[in-house]
């Protein structure tokens, strides 16, 4: 028997198929179970082995032929409807930017991104915790257990509920606990800082229930003071693009460090402003206090799991929104969080302003 005519016809009608139904329709008349060519094959069973031997490879050569053809038509049916969908779905990326745009970055995102830049060119990476926190983590394991009088002075938000592990529940008062979860999850050495929003039960022209820190923390062996005060002396001259810049360290108080200090940061009068940099001791200036730190104290690493005679550390802790204001010369910390479009559009940063130290970490806004 001639196969010859039913090939072709098979073919052609595969050819003309113009949509993947017609052509799935088309497979399963010619290759499906009850399909004109699985008809063919299975007669091939009945034939005697002589004539077997002929029909055989010409039905199979049919078969092949015709499976072919469908999988070719399918690719090319496949590539039509991908091209005609990209043809329909172009956009227009030479859109012109409207002529004022809208929105621009908060100042306390834009300075959370400079001391992110300047810390990240001194070795650190960003940890990050949650504000829902437990009174373990913000209080105990920084070494203020129950009693300790300095928890009084954290004006803390409480939850009505403990956790699973009875723990109390609270909004992180300082963005310190966020240390003793890096140090669990990552242990020794290590070199990170944490920005963060913090909360405390406080409101006035200075005080905001909700506000910002960036916490730092440095564990190695033989870790000292003189790291510390470098690493806060060259942070501040970076951030405030000073050589200037005169920092004093009085001795302090948090149970976390021991020995604990505070840092001024000198400023000197221009036409009666304060105006960052300079010796105030030399002139017409003052001091102003912009961060606590210390020697991480040897109970804090221990609760962290570490051997406090192999490793030390310092810590710091600085409020982001009071830096902000001294660099950018807002003077209400309240209209941060007021969310007026007028104060966001004089002090907002473009989208496009992100800090580099190459091209500097403050553009003005
Ligand atoms: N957690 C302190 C606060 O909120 C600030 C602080 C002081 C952080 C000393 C530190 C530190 O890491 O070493 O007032």
């Amino acid at each position: 028997m001639d196969y010859a005519a039913t090939g072709q016809e098979a073919l052609s009608r595969i050819a003309e198929a113009s949509d993947l139904d017609t052509l799935e329709a088309l497979r399963v008349e010619f290759l499906g179970k009850q399909g004109s060519i699985s008809g063919l094959l299975k007669t091939l069973g009945k034939l005697d082995p002589e004539a077997r031997k002929v029909e055989g490879p010409k039905i199979h050569g049919l078969r092949e032929s015709v499976s072919d053809a469908l999988a070719a038509r399918k690719d090319a049916l496949e590539t039509a409807a991908l091209d005609a969908r990209l043809a329909d779905e172009t956009i227009d990326l030479s859109l012109p930017a409207p002529e004022a745009p809208r929105g621009t970055v908060h100042p306390i995102s834009q300075v959370m991104d400079e001391i992110a830049e300047i810390f990240a060119d001194l070795g650190f990476s960003v940890a990050t915790g949650p504000e829902i926190e437990d009174d373990w983590h913000n209080f105990t394991a920084l070494n203020m257990p129950e009693s300790h009088p300095a928890r009084a002075m954290h004006d803390t938000f409480y939850f009505p509920d403990r956790d699973a592990q009875n723990r109390e529940m609270l909004l992180r008062t300082h963005t310190s606990p966020v240390q003793m979860r890096t140090m669990l999850q990552q242990g020794a050495p290590l070199r990170i800082i944490a920005p963060g929003r913090v909360y405390r039960s406080d409101s006035d022209a200075t005080h905001t229930p909700m506000f910002h820190q960036v916490e730092g923390l440095v564990i190695d062996k033989q870790v000292h003071l003189g790291h510390l005060k470098w690493t806060l002396e060259t942070f501040l001259k970076a951030f405030f693009e000073r050589e200037d810049i005169v920092l004093r360290l009085r001795p302090s108080y948090f149970p976390f460090t021991e020995p604990s200090v505070e840092a001024d940061i000198g400023f000197t009068l221009i036409d009666g402003k304060r105006v960052i940099g300079g010796d105030p001791s030399k002139g017409e200036g003052g001091w102003m206090e912009v961060l606590g730190s210390g020697m991480v104290n040897r109970r804090v690493i221990e609760f962290a799991g570490l051997d406090p005679n192999e490793w030390q550390g310092f810590a710091f802790g600085i409020g982001i929104d009071r830096l902000a204001m001294l660099k950018y010369g807002m003077d209400d910390l309240r209209a941060f969080f007021d969310g007026d479009v007028r104060w966001l559009s004089h002090y907002g940063f473009s989208a496009l302003d992100v800090p580099t130290l190459s091209g500097g970490v403050g553009t003005p806004a």
